[in-house]
């Protein structure tokens, strides 16, 4: 629906999504530098969280932020990143036009197919983390399966590693105009037509 403020103006995420999101990416820096202390040994943050008990409890609940954030992004983002057509195989073989100045791509919907893998690698990845973080947490006398937990909890996370500033590159500095859809929650229309064609078309 146009803003009612600024015709040119049109809403690609709401509140809920905004702060859900910022809710998301929070506990996900907390849970990195304390995981990381945790595993590193790193003095100077363990320190900082009151010690490695008070660290591994502030690791235990923010994961438990995490996973509840990363569960209502279903909602949010789930239908749309499951819909993939054939424009978005197009997009992903010229490297959704990053790649060259010129590249023509085909119309996207709402969200593009970069950003439809990147959400589904998110939720993947979210869900072997915190499950695995939930059984080390609650169940660490089964030690049979603490290594694979460990294992998985780490692999996962590497995934983790790779994709977010990934993410985060893509979403602010190669392309001018997004960050904002994460601060008031509109962009352009003009900006909406260029690069998500199919929604700017369906909202207006
Ligand atoms: C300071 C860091 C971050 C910035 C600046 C940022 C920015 C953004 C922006 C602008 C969007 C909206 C894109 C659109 O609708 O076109 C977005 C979406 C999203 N963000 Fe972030 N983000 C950050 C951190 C994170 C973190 C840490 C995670 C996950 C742990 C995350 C996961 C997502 C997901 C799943 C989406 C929806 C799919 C997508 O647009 O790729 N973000 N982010």
């Amino acid at each position: 629906m146009a803003d009612q403020k600024n015709a040119r103006v049109i809403r690609k995420a709401n509140a809920f999504e905004i702060l859900n999101h910022w809710v998301m990416a929070i506990s996900f820096f907390t849970l990195s530098a304390t995981g990381f202390a945790y595993l590193f040994h790193i003095a100077g943050v363990v320190s900082f969280f009151g010690g490695p008990m008070g660290m591994k409890t502030v690791h235990n609940y923010a994961g438990l932020v995490f996973a509840a954030s990363l569960i209502l992004t279903i909602f949010s983002y789930l239908i749309e990143a499951l819909s993939f057509s054939g424009d978005d195989m197009k997009w992903l073989m010229k490297g959704g036009g990053y790649l060259s100045r010129n590249a023509a791509v085909p119309p996207q919907g709402k969200l593009n197919a970069g950003q439809k893998l990147v959400y589904l690698m998110v939720l993947a990845a979210g869900a072997a983390i915190a499950v695995s973080g939930l059984y080390l947490w609650l169940a660490p006398e089964v030690k049979s399966r603490t290594l694979s937990m460990h294992f998985l909890h780490n692999a996962a996370f590497d995934v983790y590693l790779m994709i977010v500033p990934f993410h985060i590159y893509l979403a602010s500095i190669a392309s001018p105009g997004s960050l904002r859809i994460m601060i008031n929650g509109t962009v352009p229309l003009e900006w909406a037509r260029k690069r998500h064609a199919k929604w700017a078309a369906r909202m207006t």
